[in-house]
């Protein structure tokens, strides 16, 4: 087949066409974390400024933005950002430690510390965020659609709770358990600030959006239920006027599936701890799904990628919907041509049917 025979579709148009479930002439591909550590031309301009100057430039965000778009073929472009940027208009500070994620100078500890956050008005909590919008848009020219996102509530409280990543989220259940009131105060500030951030993102240009719950896959279904679904149900409710579709991310979300689908979203991502199929069951068709390669397979021979995309494309039967992704990020120590063929593979194999 020749390079992009698969293209019998507008480049343009496949990814939001799946979101909406619409039928496609192959099955579109992105990846979280496409632009990053793993690409030599991100590590280049990676040398000369540190990762936050990088969102903060828009010109440096919009090309690395690009990058993955020119090299890998994708169908998608992902906004270079990071979740944590919004905080910084709530007041909170923080930096982002080599290797290590982003680091809170001041955890919140207290309804007193919560208290004192603010909830910026639209795209106030980062404007450069929407400069980045709107050059990537115009440098697309139409090649690809562009995704905005935001973190959710609760992987966002769990940072400003924790002061960064953490093993067990001590502090945040801490918190959940002995002063729920103020968690919950928490977590409406946040639903309020990032529904705000997403609408403005919308407004700037951004043509589907996708919300990071990343940790939540260590709470209790129960838990859930309690603290995380009304605050990440209320912001999917404030996107629905914009008629841009939404996915809702979660990884090591198994057992929380049908929730997360209650909460909202167009398109639930699934990792790759359960079947797509079952995993898809589950949800109900009456959803987009995203996923669910295991980014490691990324690091086996082209033999064994081949056939895991192949069984991805199977399970998800080219039933309308599906958009190809791993379960989670790219990894730094990735090899970049797997990762070119792998899409290249998706493209191909999707077209021709999944057989
Ligand atoms: O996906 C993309 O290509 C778009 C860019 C993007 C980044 N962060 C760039 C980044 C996106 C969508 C994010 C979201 C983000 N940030 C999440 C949710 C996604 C997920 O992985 O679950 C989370 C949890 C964060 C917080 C964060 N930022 C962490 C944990 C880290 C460190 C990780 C590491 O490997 O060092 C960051 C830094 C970060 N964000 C980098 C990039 C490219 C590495 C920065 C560098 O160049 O040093």
């Amino acid at each position: 087949m020749s390079a992009g025979a698969h293209r019998k579709q507008a480049k343009n148009s496949a990814f939001l066409d799946v979101c909406r479930r619409l039928p496609t002439s192959y099955t579109p591909v992105w990846l979280m974390r496409q632009a990053g550590r793993y690409l030599p031309q991100y590590r280049k301009v990676r040398r000369r400024y540190s990762f936050i100057e990088m969102c903060k430039t828009p010109e440096l965000a919009a090309e690395v933005t690009l990058q993955p778009v020119d090299y890998l073929g994708v169908d998608a472009a992902i906004l270079f950002a990071d979740i944590m940027l919004p905080l910084e208009g709530m007041g909170v500070e923080f930096e982002f430690a080599e290797g290590e994620g982003p680091v809170i100078s001041e955890p919140v500890k207290s309804l007193k510390d919560i208290r004192k956050l603010r909830v910026p008005e639209g795209g106030e909590s980062a404007p450069y965020v929407m400069e980045t919008i709107k050059i990537v848009r115009e440098r697309l020219a139409g090649r690809a659609p562009l995704i905005g996102f935001s973190g959710a509530p609760f992987t966002l409280a769990s940072y400003l709770i924790e002061g960064g990543h953490s093993r067990n989220f001590i502090a945040t259940k801490r918190m959940i358990y002995n002063e729920p009131e103020a968690f919950r105060k928490l977590m409406g500030k946040l639903s309020d600030t990032l529904s705000n951030y997403l609408i403005a993102q919308v407004k700037a240009g951004a043509q589907a959006l996708q919300v990071f719950d990343s940790w939540v896959g260590i709470i209790s279904p129960l838990d859930y239920d309690k603290f995380v679904m009304p605050y990440s149900k209320r912001i999917f409710k404030k996107l629905k006027h914009l008629d841009v579709p939404v996915i809702h991310f979660g990884a090591d979300t198994a057992t929380l599936l049908e929730r997360m689908r209650e909460a909202g979203g167009d398109v639930i991502s699934v990792d790759w701890r359960i079947p797509i199929d079952e995993a898809w069951r589950r949800i109900g068709y009456d959803r987009a799904i995203q996923g669910n390669l295991d980014p490691t397979i990324l690091f086996a021979p082209i033999k064994i990628i081949k056939e895991r995309v192949r069984d991805i494309l199977k399970r998800a039967a080219s039933r309308p919907g599906h958009i190809f992704n791993l379960g989670h990020g790219v990894l730094p120590q990735t090899p970049p041509d797997n990762v070119k063929a792998m899409v290249d593979m998706v493209h191909e194999i999707s077209a021709r049917g999944a057989e």
